[in-house]
């Protein structure tokens, strides 16, 4: 996620030289430097120290080391910003008094710059701070501010969506095919349509609903299919599964040592 920001950051006009990425191991050094062209050091403390925005993209169990190796490094006029899911404001709060610090939750579509991204922030972070958090945040798509108490929530729906919409494409390729389509058009057909329904989903200001209502005929094709959906119980399993993942970054959160 830190070198999917980082490319987007390029792109959105950021220059290499005004980055600075770290790595833990010299080959995952190497790797980040290849695929971004940005300095990639091995001290997350240098490469911290004095930047106006501090990106924390390390995976939420690795927090609690990282956050000892910036002992002392950061000061209130940066401001940290978190990606690491399920992990508390307080985590940080309590390691770097007096730091503004940001809470977010983007999502992997920030690779082709539509990511979704919530986030929260500490308790009288600074406009300023905030503002550049958020500049850095929706250089990759749209952002929303949310109290904290919703962050899990959040990396459950968006955070974990976009492998939900996968899950949907390749269960809709292998019907495809298993009705005859080449393998080929069968991608084709199912890849255009989730992009096509989500454009229209969003650029319509139609509620789901609404657009679901109108591509569903009395008798028809789609009603066929949403009853078979409906009946086997496809909003029942979407809720569950929703549940566990926001069960599951509540868990990450406290593994990384956060209080609730
Ligand atoms: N993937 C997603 O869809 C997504 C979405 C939203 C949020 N997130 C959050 O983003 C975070 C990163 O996830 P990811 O999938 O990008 O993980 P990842 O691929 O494992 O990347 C983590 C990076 O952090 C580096 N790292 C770990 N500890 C370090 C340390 N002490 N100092 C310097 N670098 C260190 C690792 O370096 P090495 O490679 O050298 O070990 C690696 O490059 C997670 O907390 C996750 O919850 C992910």
């Amino acid at each position: 996620m830190g070198t999917i920001l980082a490319k987007g950051l390029l792109r959105a006009g950021w220059s290499p030289s005004d980055l600075v990425l770290a790595a833990r191991r010299p080959e995952g050094a190497a790797a980040a430097e290849q695929d971004t062209g940005i300095r990639t050091l091995l001290d997350p403390a240098e490469a911290a120290a004095g930047r106006d925005v501090v990106v924390v993209a390390v995976k939420p169990k690795d927090v609690p080391g990282l956050v000892a190796q910036l002992d002392g490094v950061l000061d209130g006029e940066q401001v940290l910003v978190s990606l690491a899911a399920g992990v508390p404001l307080a985590v940080y709060e309590a390691a770097f008094p007096g730091v503004p610090v940001v809470r977010a939750m983007p999502n992997t579509p920030a690779a082709v710059d539509e990511a979704m991204t919530a986030y929260c922030a500490s308790p009288g972070t600074a406009t300023d701070a905030l503002e550049r958090a958020a500049a850095v945040l929706g250089a990759v798509g749209e952002t929303i501010h949310l109290s904290e108490d919703l962050l899990d929530a959040v990396t459950a729906v968006s955070g974990t969506g976009p492998a939900y919409v996968f899950l949907l494409a390749e269960a809709m390729t292998e019907a495809a095919i298993r009705e005859g389509l080449p393998h080929h058009a069968a991608e084709v057909l199912v890849h255009q349509t989730i992009r096509g329904a989500g454009r229209l989903l969003s650029e319509s200001g139609k509620s789901a609903f609404r657009l679901r209502g109108e591509v569903t005929s009395p008798g028809g094709t789609t009603a066929a299919a949403m009853h078979v959906l409906e009946e086997g119980g496809f909003r029942a399993l979407m809720e569950d599964a929703i549940r566990a993942a926001a069960a599951r970054a509540r868990e990450l959160g406290e593994e990384s040592g956060g209080r609730r």
